[in-house]
């Protein structure tokens, strides 16, 4: 419905009448935050996407393994880390890297002033391999879209892609990561940049010491970034 008026040069108008008058002058308060607040949001999501993988099916690794390894740390972090998947320890805390491979983690991180409480850490698969056995591709590509949503959730400003494995589930098979480490990555999820660092695993560097000096160089630019980017730990 609508109402005809004849202005001053004689034109006529057309008012629309406002039949949800009730509803645009509504005497309720009006709520500015409709969103709940991210953080919130993510611990919500986490939860579901961690029930998620422990309801997987047909999957070796599960079958094998105690218990599922999600993840550690700091869910708010801008830091996130990607390492391989859990080994006997991390099987039996239910925690990643907390046997050999991450105590040199730990001190990696302290070495660029890295608290390991304030970042973030997970794995490409959450159940351990059998004897600590590398991932099938089969299982990486299997647990690739856990890993995507896991990292859309924390939404990180920097991704620290350890190992090969790592960089196999997020870049494909056919980079080496003798090349590929060691420079900025850009990583798409769903339509969004994630900025990216690919460095060796700690597990690798305790077998082959020698490549430490490639992790410390990957370490300085990693610190580099994050004071650049201003991110606080
Ligand atoms: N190696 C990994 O990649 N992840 C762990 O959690 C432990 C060892």
């Amino acid at each position: 419905m609508a109402s005809e008026e004849k202005n001053q040069n004689n034109i006529i108008t057309t008012e629309p009448i406002l039949e949800n008058i009730e509803y645009i002058f509504d005497n309720k308060p009006i709520n500015r935050f409709k969103t709940k607040p991210k953080v919130e949001d993510a611990s919500i999501k986490l939860n579901e996407l961690k029930k998620e993988i422990e309801n997987i099916e047909n999957c070796e690794l599960k079958k094998n393994a105690s218990k599922i390894v999600f993840s550690d740390g700091d869910y708010k972090s801008k830091i996130m880390i990607v390492g391989e998947g859990p080994g006997q320890k991390e099987d039996q805390e239910g925690k990643p890297f907390v046997g050999d491979a991450g105590i040199l983690l730990n001190k990696m991180l302290k070495s660029i002033n890295i608290d390991r409480k304030k970042i973030y850490i997970t794995n490409v698969v959450n159940f351990r391999p059998p004897n600590n056995r590398k991932p099938e591709p089969s299982e990486i590509s299997k647990y690739s879209n856990f890993l995507r949503k896991h990292i859309a959730i924390i939404d990180p400003k920097i991704l620290i892609l350890m190992g090969s494995t790592a960089m196999e589930s997020l870049f494909g098979s056919n980079i080496k990561i003798t090349k590929e480490r060691g420079s900025w990555k850009d990583l798409i999820i769903n339509n969004k940049t994630y900025l990216c660092m690919i460095t060796f695993h700690p597990a690798y560097l305790l077998r082959q010491p020698e490549n430490k000096k490639f992790s410390w160089t990957d370490l300085k630019e990693i610190r580099k970034k994050i004071d650049q980017l201003n991110i606080v730990l």
